[in-house]
């Protein structure tokens, strides 16, 4: 029974995982590109504001499970009766550490994207024709810091699966 309820946690960890993460990367492979390629870039990024907008609750609601999720799986993977000096848990406590800092970079970055370049983004497009053809040079630097936001979320995300990875073999 007991296995049964750390299958459910664990499933749900990695559920929450690959949706967030999986999203992202959806997101900077495979949607940005087709609009990049087949939108005049106002409605590129009007389009891709209301597609973030509808992502948000979704990855909120990651963030928050990844978080407890993580903190239970800490329990079932640490064996307390071990001592702390043991090269397992030291190392597990080492790759833990890191992933959190890397999951804290992921938060704050995503808050930025979300709260902050995006609204900026959207409100200073807001009234700009959508056919244009090119964006305004006024413009031009909210969309390079809101696509370095994104790249770093990208590389950050693919470091805390290397970590998830490295913590279940023990490195
Ligand atoms: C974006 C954030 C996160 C991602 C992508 C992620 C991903 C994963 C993945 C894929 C696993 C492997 C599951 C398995 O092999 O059974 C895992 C396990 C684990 N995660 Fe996370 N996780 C995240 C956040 C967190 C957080 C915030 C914590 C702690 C508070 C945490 C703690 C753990 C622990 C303790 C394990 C089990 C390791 C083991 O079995 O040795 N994770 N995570």
């Amino acid at each position: 029974m007991i296995d049964l309820f750390w299958l459910f946690i664990r499933w749900i960890h990695v559920l929450a995982a690959v949706i967030w993460i999986g999203g992202n990367l959806i997101l900077a492979m495979v949607i940005v590109p087709y609009f990049r390629k087949n939108l005049p870039p106002v409605q590129r990024i009007k389009l891709l504001t209301h597609i973030g907008k509808r992502f948000e609750p979704i990855v909120w609601g990651c963030v928050i499970i990844l978080l407890f999720t993580g903190i239970a799986n800490i329990f079932e993977a640490i064996d307390f009766s071990a001592s702390l000096e043991s090269e397992v848990v030291s190392n597990f406590m080492r790759t833990l550490f890191i992933k959190l800092m890397l999951f804290i970079a992921l938060v704050v970055l995503t808050g930025l994207h979300s709260f902050v370049y995006g609204p900026k983004l959207a409100s200073a497009i807001e009234t700009l024709d959508e056919t244009m053809d090119d964006l305004p040079n006024d413009i031009k630097p909210f969309v390079k810091k809101i696509s370095i936001v994104s790249s770093m979320m990208g590389v950050v995300s693919l470091l805390i699966l290397l970590a998830a990875v490295a913590l279940r073999m023990g490195i």
